[in-house]
């Protein structure tokens, strides 16, 4: 017996061909259908293994393996451990595991040592001889590996005092950064595949579809359309062959959150699938991630073939009589194919467009059978949900949005990355609060939510609780979990420009609103932020918005609009600066400043005359230097090279 996974003895019977619905109750609990000490005793073990108690001996310690982390040499930590464990001779008294992402990347590598859960951050190979020597042998944590509190100055010892970590309510992250992704029985040891288990002998479908309604879950990926309700109209449509497919093609940039589910804890998303296909009446499933994201895709790959070895997916699942195959799917990465039909074009092998709506794909999906389409997230809700029922997961959020939400929080703010909150927290929790506040002392200014296609909210709206209701009140959209903090530094007309860049170049051009409109809507902005703008601008900005958002085939074109209409709705007066006074207040577009030296500041020394690739600053030796404005082409050089900060832009 190698796993927890594993036979405990030959009475055991359990295997794919021949089932048991006990299998994995059995391996927490068991042997369930005989009595032996001595194979109690082996499950026993496996498990302390995992979780190790916390007045164990033994050590364990979890390096973070996710993307982000392996790019700043998570693996090389990995194998420096072993051998420095080796060389100590400690190598059965400390094990080393692999996790997913923890969410706090710009701190990786991470590393935790169990059971005291002891955090270090910016690990290096280097250290590794002193957290073997000095931690593990010694006893006395490396304190110069502690979180600071950028903030406060103040260290953390463990992972749950870091204030990054203490305000979130980690619930679809749990298991991320905590148990291995490829090994199937972290995942089991961890409540693992019990809400399968209960939905296939305790539940009928439709009381699983009634459980996903009463938890209020709502999808997403963007749209937040109430998740029971979907898998009640795939369930009802006609059909003889049904498919789940499950949207990870996380095309908004910046956004992370999909992939560090099925980096951290893939099992998560195949067990949402599998109960999705037993409610709805589906066998088959597709999981539609890009090529992109290589490191979930090698996990999923593993945690398919695992979960078929245990009998988990494939016929007969636990002898239930239910069969679920799944299959995964490689997108080329066009941001439009994260649309729903666009996403099931592109897995019928022709090119990701969007198709018209209805009929949906509830009715008519995948080759044109009844198919139920979600996200990366939603799924990893629903064994939750099942396990602890929907009334638990509801009493979480607000009135229409229940449960937590993953965001990327990125942009000016302290702490970076992914985390987890209850639907209804205020944007200014989140942002002083998991986030630490604006980098460098500055001043927050707004923040972009929903992706590309969200709103932009200023600072009178950071008490606005988080829900899709109020989001979309205020001009902004949930999206699929996008926050870019912004602070004073930041021009919105430029970002406004910004996101329509990207839109316009995804837009897959099978509508005139979209194709058009965002080639002409990009033109008016670019134009404004040139300083060539137009009086008119402005109003012909919002018409050709509510035109295209209101005539647009898909989500895209019907969303893009919302960066410039959010902006004009709460920023209306940099545009009018713009282009009425030529002049951008944050000093970002380039072709509105003005660079001038000060002559209080100046010493003469020249250097800026030097680095001036437009020949446009003048002045003697030690005497106070000029910029001649006609000849200069803005390009920001002299500021740099100034060691006096006597150049200003203005
Ligand atoms: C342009 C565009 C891109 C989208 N990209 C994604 C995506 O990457 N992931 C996703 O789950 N949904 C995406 N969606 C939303 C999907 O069309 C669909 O609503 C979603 O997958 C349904 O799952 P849910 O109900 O669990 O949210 C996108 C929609 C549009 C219009
Ligand atoms: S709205 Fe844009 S992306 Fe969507 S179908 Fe029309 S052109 Fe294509
Ligand atoms: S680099 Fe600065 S100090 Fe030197 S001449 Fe230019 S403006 Fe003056
Ligand atoms: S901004 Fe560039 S072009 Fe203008 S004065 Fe400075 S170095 Fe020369
Ligand atoms: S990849 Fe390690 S914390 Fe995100």
């Amino acid at each position: 017996m190698k796993s927890l996974m594993d036979k405990c003895c030959e009475k055991c019977f359990h295997s794919p061909a021949s089932p048991c619905k006990d299998y994995i109750k059995c391996r927490r609990q068991g042997p369930l259908c005989h009595e032996d000490e001595s194979c109690r005793a082996k499950y026993k073990a496996f498990l302390e293994d995992i979780h190790l108690p916390e007045d164990s001996s033994r050590r364990q310690i979890l390096i973070c393996a996710g993307t982000g982390c392996t790019s700043s040499g998570s693996r090389k930590l990995v194998d420096a451990l072993v051998e420095e464990l080796q060389k100590q001779g400690l190598q059965d008294r400390v094990s080393v595991k692999i996790t997913g992402c923890h969410g706090f990347c710009e701190q990786g590598p991470l590393m935790i040592v169990e059971p005291q859960k002891i955090f270090y951050t910016r690990v290096q190979v280097e250290d590794i001889p002193e957290i073997v020597a000095g931690h593990l042998v010694g006893g006395q944590v490396v304190e110069r590996l502690l979180y600071v509190d950028p903030a406060t100055g103040e260290k953390s010892l463990t992972y749950e005092t870091v204030p990054f970590y203490a305000k979130q309510k980690r619930l679809v992250l749990a298991n991320c950064g905590h148990i291995n992704p490829e090994e199937i029985a972290d995942y089991v040891a961890n409540d693992g595949y019990l809400a399968l288990t209960k939905a296939l002998f305790e539940m009928t479908p439709e009381q699983v579809i009634e459980e996903v309604k009463i938890s209020g879950l709502r999808g997403r990926g963007g749209a937040g359309f109430p998740t029971g309700m979907k898998w009640s109209f795939v369930r009802a449509a006609e059909g003889d062959k049904k498919y789940v497919v499950c949207n990870a093609d996380e095309g908004d940039p910046g956004a992370f959150m999909d992939r560090s589910v099925l980096e951290g804890d893939p099992h998560a998303v195949l067990e949402g699938m599998l109960i999705c296909g037993y409610a709805v009446g589906a066998d088959e499933g597709y999981i539609y991630v890009r090529a992109e994201y290589p490191l979930a895709i090698h996990r999923l790959k593993i945690a398919i073939a695992q979960a078929e070895e245990c009998g988990l997916i494939g016929d007969n699942i636990l002898n239930s009589g239910f069969n679920f195959h799944i299959k995964i799917k490689a997108g080329a990465g066009a941001f439009v194919c994260g649309e729903e039909t666009a996403l099931l074009t592109s897995i019928e092998g022709n090119r990701g467009m969007p198709r018209p709506r209805p009929p949906f794909p509830a009715q008519k999906g995948l080759w044109g059978k009844p198919t139920n389409i979600n996200n990366v997230e939603t799924f990893a809700n629903v064994p939750l949900i099942i396990r602890n029922g929907g009334a638990w997961y509801a009493a979480m959020g607000t009135e229409k949005s229940k449960g937590t939400k993953i965001f990327a929080l990125t942009g000016k703010v302290n702490n970076t990355g992914l985390v987890e909150v209850p639907m209804g927290i205020t944007m200014r929790e989140i942002i002083f609060g998991v986030g630490g506040g604006i980098r460098d002392g500055k001043k927050f200014k707004a923040v972009q939510i929903g992706g590309p296609s969200g709103g932009c909210l200023p600072e009178e709206q950071l008490d606005l609780p988080i829900d899709y209701e109020s989001l979309t009140s205020a001009g902004a959209i949930m999206g699929s979990g996008g926050l870019v903090v912004m602070d004073e530094t930041t021009c919105m007309v430029d970002v406004a420009r910004f996101f329509l860049n990207f839109t316009q170049a995804e837009s897959c051009g099978k509508c005139t609103p979209c194709r058009e409109g965002t080639k002409r809507m990009l033109e008016i902005l670019t134009r404004i932020c040139e300083g060539q703008g137009k009086e008119e601008d402005i109003e012909t900005l919002e018409r050709l918005a509510r035109v295209v958002k209101s005539t647009a085939l898909c989500g895209l074109g019907q969303t893009c609009p919302n960066p410039i209409l959010s902006t004009l709705r709460y920023f209306r007066d940099e545009y009018e600066a713009h282009i009425r006074d030529k002049r951008c207040p944050a000093r970002v577009c380039q072709a509105l400043l003005v660079y001038t030296i000060n002559a209080e500041k100046c010493t003469g020394c020249g250097s800026c005359a030097r680095a001036c690739p437009a020949g446009a600053i003048s002045g003697e030796k030690k005497q106070p230097h000029v910029i001649d404005i006609s000849r200069c082409i803005k390009c920001g050089n002299c500021m740099q090279k100034c060691k006096f900060g006597a150049v200003e832009k203005a």
